[in-house]
């Protein structure tokens, strides 16, 4: 029987379907995600209509990403106004359901601040849902905006560093329209490359052990015609060697003031890769992921996921169905065995050639540079 990813090709299919939207059925207001723990089997919908799902959902990773984590947590408050649960009760929920990305707790406060600042005028609920809905949208929008204007501000820094305009780009995790309102932020900036003919070669890493990279970039790239090449996450060095990897173009969870990033663990590995072999490492970001709160790469709390998601293989196959035996889980350690499994991992600034923003370009990574990038933001 067809293995049925084996050659699946999603070329030519329209775009990426939306990974969040807001809608207003006669039984109440909901979240729609695009389950993103299905792709690339299944393109299912998972209709939130309370918060407790939501929580979930962010916490399974069916809605993930941090961009997304931002819009995701302020349309969450909307949620739970529009549906009258205690708002400040669930912003705390929300905001709690993953420590990492730092945009998950900076879109819900800002649902949350607009709903406050009616509430204290004496608005109706139904008008302070309607606030923290307005501000969700808002921040949604600004996010497609910011990523159009990375892509843009990414891709003339590719072309400044590696003139000759062919580009071989190594990425990790997964960094588009899945995790953002709008094209995304480091896969935004090899599509633009793409779109100019400028992109020879995208490389995927699989990204253990969730296979964010496998399931979900290379998914995004075949939708969007790439070239692209899928590799396992320990085969990045020996490509590095054949003189292979031209830049690596990363996302990020949070910046620290100090120009440190946190994002996907086994993006260090990659920049310490990129260093000995001469190789930019960009991390591209919008303005929302800085955190001058955090003064520095060991202040930012590292989420600690289950470590059964390194023992053992989940099958993701439709409706249920198996292809590797009950229960669709596959052990791949003996029972019992203890894994360590971080969600992400911290990139010092010394290594990162250059952080792009929506607003500018930090290079070389300091903690001037981004303090000087922070104020400019601010004035924009
Ligand atoms: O655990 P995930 O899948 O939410 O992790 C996502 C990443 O690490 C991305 O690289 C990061 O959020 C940047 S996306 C613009």
């Amino acid at each position: 029987m067809a293995d049925q990813y084996a050659g699946t090709d999603l070329g030519g299919q329209p775009p990426t379907p939306l990974a969040l939207r807001w809608a207003e059925p006669p039984e109440g207001p909901v979240l729609v995600l695009l389950d993103q723990t299905r792709l690339p089997a299944e393109e299912v919908e998972l209709v939130c209509t309370d918060v407790p799902a939501l929580v979930r959902a962010i916490q399974t990773l069916a809605v993930r990403g941090a961009p997304l984590l931002g819009i995701t947590g302020a349309y969450g408050v909307a949620l739970a106004a529009a549906r009258r649960y205690d708002v400040e009760e669930a912003a705390a929920q929300l905001a709690g359901a993953r420590p990492t990305a730092v945009n998950l707790g900076y879109g819900v406060r800002r649902a949350l601040a607009a709903h406050r600042a009616v509430t204290e005028k004496g608005a109706t609920p139904e008008e302070a849902a309607q606030a923290a809905l307005a501000e969700a949208r808002r921040l949604h929008r600004e996010d497609a905006e910011a990523s159009t204007a990375m892509a843009a501000r990414g891709l003339a820094l590719l072309d400044e560093l590696l003139p000759g305009g062919s580009h071989r780009i190594l990425t990790h995790c997964n960094t588009g329209a899945l995790v953002s309102g709008g094209e995304g932020t480091a896969f935004a900036v090899a599509l633009a490359a793409h779109r100019a003919g400028r992109l020879r070669r995208l490389w995927v890493d699989e990204t253990r052990p969730l296979l964010q990279g496998a399931r979900l970039t290379a998914y995004e790239a075949a939708r969007n015609g790439l070239a692209y090449t899928l590799l396992t996450d320990n085969a990045a060095g020996s490509l590095f060697a054949a003189g292979e990897v031209d830049a690596v173009l990363v996302g990020a969870d949070r910046i620290a003031a100090d120009g440190s990033v946190a994002n996907k663990v086994g993006t260090y590995p990659l920049a310490v890769l990129a260093k000995y072999h001469h190789v930019p490492f960009v991390v591209v970001a919008p303005t929302t992921t800085i955190d001058t709160g955090t003064p520095d790469g060991a202040s930012i709390e590292i989420e600690q996921r289950p470590g059964n998601e390194v023992t053992q293989l989940i099958a993701l196959t439709p409706a249920g169905a198996t292809a590797t035996g009950p229960g669709g889980v596959t052990l791949v350690a003996p029972l019992g065995t203890q894994a360590y499994n971080p969600a992400f991992d911290i990139t010092p600034p010394e290594l990162v050639t250059a952080i792009v923003t929506e607003t500018g370009v930090v290079s070389p990574v300091t903690a001037g540079g981004i303090e000087a990038l922070c104020a400019r933001s601010r004035q924009v």
